[in-house]
């Protein structure tokens, strides 16, 4: 039940919830906003450059060029180190030295040919057309940044990373994965410091200007959960060298596994619950099935990492069926061995007492007693405990603030009349964010265009911006033109609203997109995801092969038929561990065609043969 106005509990989060759905929390320069001319870079005195010189005074521009639309650019992203702590001590002196700081920014990347996107509160996001030129200008403004007095006295370490590559631009603004990943590498560094990409690191070699040089840190994992990136100090006599270890993902203890693709959006959602998670020890993520409830609390461990000094630690329940076994599933992950004598749960409840940990219970809903009362004996051991559930339903116990996790925005329906969606407007929405990321993976040339917009938009919209059922209609990109998808989506839809009608909207959605992604398999294809499902934890290919083959398909056959389940996101595949595993709502799809099917019995009979055990659990 979601309704705000029968579950109290509901309310803490929607008493903070920022007006505007999932607009991003960043302010951006606007053309009324008072730009500094002349008078405030002589003010400020010029920065020196890199290699000794005084850079020059230019006009301030913050446009980028018209044609930086389709060019590979360079982003910087600054940051300044402790900026909250400063305004709680030294409003007065800060919003001075704020000032500076800006100033002295936007002159820096002025001054070599860059321009701002925006100002983020206390730090910047610029690009560049090359890579040399953000080099040196982030340089500069470390530099200058070096005496106090350049900022009325009070110190200000900026973090600055820097990366280039793939963008889309919106406006004045710019989107993708590079982009993400500029931030990212900004966000590990130390006040002070300056971190660039294994590509801009490239782009220099060779080229650096005198006294510049940069130093390889190594490949680090950066806390969008995405592949590891190699990352290099920027090095020069002015600038301190020597910094404490990277903040990154493994700077913390953690369990949380690498992401094969994008996160997207949900700024704000982010936001809002890091803020409940500050004052409140338990806050739940509730929400219908596939709406991104795990997702978003995988994202949110890695940004709280820093928080939680004896680590995050994401406790998977769904492949879980004995209520019993909550406990030793949370201590399986935290490492905790029950003493002689004593139960898993007290050995659990004296390891929580004196340390400060996130834990996240992901998927709750099947056996929401048992870990309603394990979080309750768990916050009432560990004073530093903090608990972050996903789950369709909430726990209902003293002290919960439950936050419904919203679907993604969507486009509104245009009369045709208006001529259709322009693909700049489009993409501002966070669904057609996801459609567009998850059909490049199927197809890298996917872009939006006019032809296709308006079925892009339709296919947004008939699927409630619910990211699963998104992911599955784009990962048929590469078979279907999106017209073609949206058009079968909406007979699929005409259909369903013919029978059906007990259902909640939303799961009606969803229902109909895995059934219907479902019916767009080859009939082997459907045979291995129904068997798949009696893996309750995931699978191996080895287990796969012996458990699932037989009955019309070959084991050999399984490998590919498994990659094609992956590529149509019907199935995931860990990185870390090769493991494989079917998100929980298709699973539970699986399961009822396995059992329509007839050959649970045959497929229990063959995971269980010894040599299959080691495998996975069978679970019917
Ligand atoms: N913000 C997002 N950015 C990118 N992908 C997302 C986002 N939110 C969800 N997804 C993807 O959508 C799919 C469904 O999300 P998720 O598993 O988090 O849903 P859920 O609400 O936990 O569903 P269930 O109730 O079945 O457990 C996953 O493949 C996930 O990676
Ligand atoms: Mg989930």
């Amino acid at each position: 039940m979601l309704d705000g106005s029968m579950d109290p509990s509901v309310l803490c989060a929607l008493s903070g919830r920022l007006p505007g759905g999932n607009a991003g929390t960043l302010g951006s320069f606007t053309p009324s906003e008072p730009r500094p001319g002349a008078a405030a870079l002589a003010r400020a005195g010029p920065p020196a450059e890199p290699n000794g010189r005084t850079i020059r005074a230019v006009p301030d521009v913050h446009d980028p060029p018209a044609d930086s639309d389709l060019a590979d650019l360079t982003f910087l992203f600054s940051d300044i180190e402790g900026s909250t702590r400063l305004w709680e001590t030294e409003a007065g002196r800060m919003r001075v030295a704020l000032d500076a700081h800006d100033r002295l920014t936007r002159d820096a990347v002025v001054a070599h040919g860059g321009w701002i996107v925006k100002t983020t509160g206390d730090g910047a996001h610029a690009a560049f057309e090359r890579p040399l030129d953000a080099l040196n200008a982030t340089v500069a403004l470390q530099l200058a940044l070096a005496d106090p007095q350049a900022t009325g006295g009070l110190p200000l370490r900026v973090r600055c990373g820097l990366h280039r590559g793939w963008h889309e631009r919106r406006g004045n603004d710019y989107y993708g994965r590079d982009v993400n990943r500029a931030a990212r590498i900004g966000s590990i560094a130390h006040g002070g410091q300056v971190l660039v990409s294994q590509a801009v690191a490239e782009a220099v070699a060779g080229a650096l200007p005198e006294g510049v040089a940069l130093k390889d840190l190594g490949r680090v994992r950066l806390r969008d959960l995405s592949s590891p990136e190699r990352v290099h100090q920027v090095l020069h006599p002015g600038l301190r060298a020597d910094f404490p270890a990277l903040r990154s993902l493994e700077s913390t203890p953690n369990n949380l596994s690498q992401q094969l693709n994008a996160f997207i959006g949900r700024e704000s959602d982010l936001a809002e619950v890091a803020r409940l998670l500050r004052e409140h020890r338990l806050v739940t993520l509730l929400g219908t099935g596939g709406i991104g409830k795990s997702r978003l609390s995988v994202q949110l461990g890695a940004e709280l990492l820093d928080r939680h000094a004896d680590g995050v630690w994401l406790v998977e329940l769904a492949p879980l069926s004995d209520e019993a076994l909550v406990p030793q599933a949370v201590a399986g992950v935290l490492g905790v061995k029950e003493a002689p004598g004593g139960s898993v749960l007290d050995a659990l409840l004296d390891f929580v007492r004196e340390r400060r940990l996130l834990i996240i219970l992901d998927n709750c809903e099947h056996l929401l007693a048992a870990c309603a009362d394990l979080a309750k004996r768990l916050l009432r051991a560990g004073a530093g405990l903090t608990l972050l559930a996903t789950s369709r339903e909430a726990l209902h116990i003293a002290g919960e603030c439950s936050y419904p996790v919203p679907a993604l925005t969507t486009p509104r329906p245009q009369p045709l009349a208006a001529g259709g969606p322009d693909a700049e407007s489009l993409s501002r929405h966070t669904a057609v964010q996801l459609f567009v990321d998850r059909a490049r993976g199927a197809l890298p040339a996917f872009r939006i265009e006019p032809r296709n917009a308006a079925a892009v938009a339709e296919i947004c919209q008939r699927l409630d911006g619910i990211p699963l059922a998104i992911e599955l209609a784009a990962a048929r990109v590469r078979a279907l033109p999106v017209t073609a998808i949206a058009e079968r989506l909406r007979e699929s839809f005409r259909l369903l609203a013919t029978t059906d009608q007990t259902v909640l909207p939303r799961q009606r959605t969803l229902r109909v997109l895995i059934d219907w992604s479902h019916d767009l398999l080859a009939p082997p294809e459907r045979a291995l995801l129904r068997r798949l499902a009696v893996f309750a934890g995931g699978w191996t290919l080895d287990a796969a092969e012996a458990v699932c083959a037989g009955d019309g398909l070959e084991a050999d056959e399984v490998l590919d038929l498994l990659t094609l389940l992956v590529e149509k996101s019907l199935a995931s595949m860990d990185l870390d561990t090769g493991r494989y595993r079917l998100l929980d709502t298709v699973r539970h799809y699986a399961r009822e065609r396995l059992v329509e099917a007839g050959e649970q019995p045959a497929l229990r009979d063959r995971h269980l043969s010894p040599f299959v055990d080691q495998y996975g659990a069978f679970e019917f």
